[in-house]
């Protein structure tokens, strides 16, 4: 079975991007982003590449899919379909959907572990990603109600999936 995560913050409204920019500053978010994801292989959309402030991440592996055949991305391996994406994951090392909400939408049958920030707040957005929870089960929950960055609370939840769909 591929080792397929995703990893995500999600407002109460479902909202996770505006103007492909994120919705918020979260420290402690970035803080949780990098530890999962360190040292992994991270799959993104072209438009999420194009919001990183610094290009592509840091001592991984960065994976971009684009619907234009024959372009590629510095720094990345480039690949033009889910199904090629997939064939670059891993039994044994876990991979990251990092976004955006085309590519978690493609990517939610896959995956088996979820990595969600839940933030308690509603925002206005452009971009939604809607999950339904009841096939998978909490396997660890933070709550973060005393951040004195910002004015809501969110919580950091790792979900694993109760019975496996496609890989
Ligand atoms: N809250 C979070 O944790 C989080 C994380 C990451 C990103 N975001 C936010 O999400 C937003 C970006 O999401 P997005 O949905 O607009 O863009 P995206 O998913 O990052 O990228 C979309 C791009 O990928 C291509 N693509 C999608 N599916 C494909 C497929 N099956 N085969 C080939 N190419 C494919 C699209 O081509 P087409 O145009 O042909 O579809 C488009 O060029 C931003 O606001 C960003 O800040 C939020």
């Amino acid at each position: 079975m591929k080792q397929i995560s995703i990893i995500v913050a999600i407002a109460q409204n479902h909202a996770i991007g505006k103007d492909n920019d994120l919705l918020w500053h979260i420290s402690k978010d970035f803080q949780w982003f990098k530890d999962k994801t360190r040292g992994h292989q991270v799959i993104m959309g072209e438009r999420t590449l194009h919001s990183l402030p610094n290009g592509p991440l840091p001592k991984r592996n960065n994976i971009v899919i684009t619907d234009k055949k024959g372009k590629t991305f510095e720094g990345c391996t480039t690949v033009y379909s889910i199904e090629e994406a997939i064939e670059h994951c891993s039994e044994t090392e876990e991979s990251f959907i990092i976004g955006g909400g085309s590519i978690y939408k493609q990517f939610l049958a896959y995956a088996n572990k979820f990595y969600l920030t839940l933030v308690h707040k509603d925002f206005e957005a452009d971009t939604f990603f809607e999950v339904d929870f009841s096939e998978w089960k909490i396997i660890e929950r933070i709550d973060v109600n005393d951040d004195p960055q910002n004015d809501f609370t969110y919580s950091f939840i790792v979900y694993e999936r109760n019975s496996l769909q496609k890989t």
